[in-house]
């Protein structure tokens, strides 16, 4: 990963040849939070269609999480149909209106979502936009579509691999050529509607993409492989985030993947461990969940709205891994008007816990005694130096601090 970002370094010198233009993500003022919404890949997968949209965005409503924040609801991978002589997409049979689709979603008031990729082909192998770029953006924008992710999927062997099999720094600048490509394209297609269209990255965070991919438009790009719904892959996910903090901020966010609460057999605190972690992270918060069949528990934890506010702080400054001990990580964030989140995981499996775990506030930079609220409980905390903090096995105990007493004011 490393040798790729010093190779990378040579191909952006081209890039960066035009001195400091604000970059693209700037120049529209969407994604200032972390988006949040609901994505059909992680449940649905290849079973998504136009009545799952409708569906998903009723939900949304019904269940209060569009008044929680949640916004996209987005159409992922096997939407797309053929291209016309003219070069232009059509949807599938699955979606025999996307325009009237849109129009649906909107009427919730809510905003929609789909994707692509700069290949031949997605990578469930349906029509990519290589070669139609700004065809494909304008016909977004006709939709009404309010956000892309755009995947990499088959670019790699279709374009970066044949063009240039044994230049990596080749490889990279073929990449960021093609991200810059469509960033413009959705920018251009948009002035005509007035409708920005949030410009989601995604190749899994090959190639440090948080180094180039805020200057190219991206408002926020996958910083992992795909997310799995079992503890495991949460877990090394999350892990995978730290040092990446200065990335992030308004209009451009780091992407650990999207929300798996309530799928497959995570238990529920498990769910609660994830959403609070992503919290943390300033990531996006997009449901990838069966809505109709939402358990209350796990409608609970999505419509949190004290976890949410940490989530979607105005600062938008990512939280960071702050000290472990034993089987137990801390991590802090901060927070507008300098509150502090901090929330306190046992990554431990209950069969190996090691000693108990004592809370170190000066190692936070805390004085010996706060007073937060322990946002998945609802209730005030007292926290003090040393104190014992026994949770369960991959539980956790998230507190925000409005005004954090701090070591150098003792
Ligand atoms: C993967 C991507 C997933 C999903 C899938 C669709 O590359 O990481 O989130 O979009 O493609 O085929």
């Amino acid at each position: 990963m490393r040798l790729r970002s010093a190779l990378f370094a040579v191909a952006l010198a081209g890039l960066s040849a035009t001195p400091a233009l604000t970059p693209l993500y700037a120049q529209t003022p969407v994604a200032q939070t972390p988006p949040m919404g609901w994505n059909s890949w992680n449940y649905f997968a290849g079973k998504v269609d136009d009545k799952g949209i409708r569906a998903a965005a009723d939900q949304i409503v019904a269940t209060g999480m569009k008044d929680a924040g949640y916004v996209y609801v987005n159409i992922d991978d096997t939407w797309e149909g053929q291209r016309d002589a003219k070069g232009v997409i059509h949807s599938n049979e699955k979606f025999p209106d996307m325009k009237a689709l849109a129009d649906y979603v909107h009427s919730k008031g809510l905003k929609i979502g789909i994707y692509s990729g700069p290949g031949d082909k997605t990578c469930a192998g349906f029509p990519a936009s290589l070669g139609h770029e700004l065809q494909d953006a304008t016909t977004y924008a006709e939709w009404g579509i309010d956000y892309l992710k755009y995947d990499l999927c088959s670019f790699r062997s279709d374009v970066m691999t044949k063009q240039a099999p044994e230049d990596k720094a080749a490889q990279m600048k073929l990449m960021t050529d093609a991200y810059e490509k469509m960033g413009k394209a959705l920018a251009e297609a948009t002035k005509a509607t007035g409708r920005p269209i949030v410009f989601s990255l995604c190749q899994y965070g090959w190639d440090s993409p948080w180094e180039w991919a805020p200057a190219l438009g991206g408002n926020l790009w996958r910083t992992t492989g795909d997310i799995q719904p079992r503890w495991q892959s949460i877990y090394d996910i999350a892990s995978e985030q730290s040092g990446l903090e200065s990335y992030a901020g308004p209009g451009h966010w780091n992407d650990p993947d999207m929300l798996e609460v309530g799928n497959g057999k995570l238990s529920l605190a498990e769910n609660r461990t994830h959403f609070s972690w992503w919290a943390i992270l300033a990531a996006p918060l997009l449901a990838g969940n069966d809505l109709p069949n939402m358990k209350p528990e796990i409608h609970a934890i999505l419509t949190n709205k004290d976890v949410i506010a940490i989530d979607q702080d105005a600062l938008g400054k990512q939280g960071k891994h702050a000290y472990s001990d034993g089987e137990v990580e801390v991590w802090t964030r901060e927070l507008q008007g300098g509150a502090l989140a901090i929330a306190v995981i046992d990554v431990g499996s209950d069969r190996v816990s090691t000693h108990p775990f004592h809370l170190d506030l000066a190692r936070i930079g805390l004085a010996k005694e706060q007073t937060g609220k322990d946002l998945w409980t609802g209730k005030e905390i007292k926290l003090t130096q040393g104190m014992p903090v026994e949770l369960p096995s991959h539980d956790v105990l998230l507190v925000r601090i409005e005004k954090p007493k701090s070591t150098h004011k003792m």
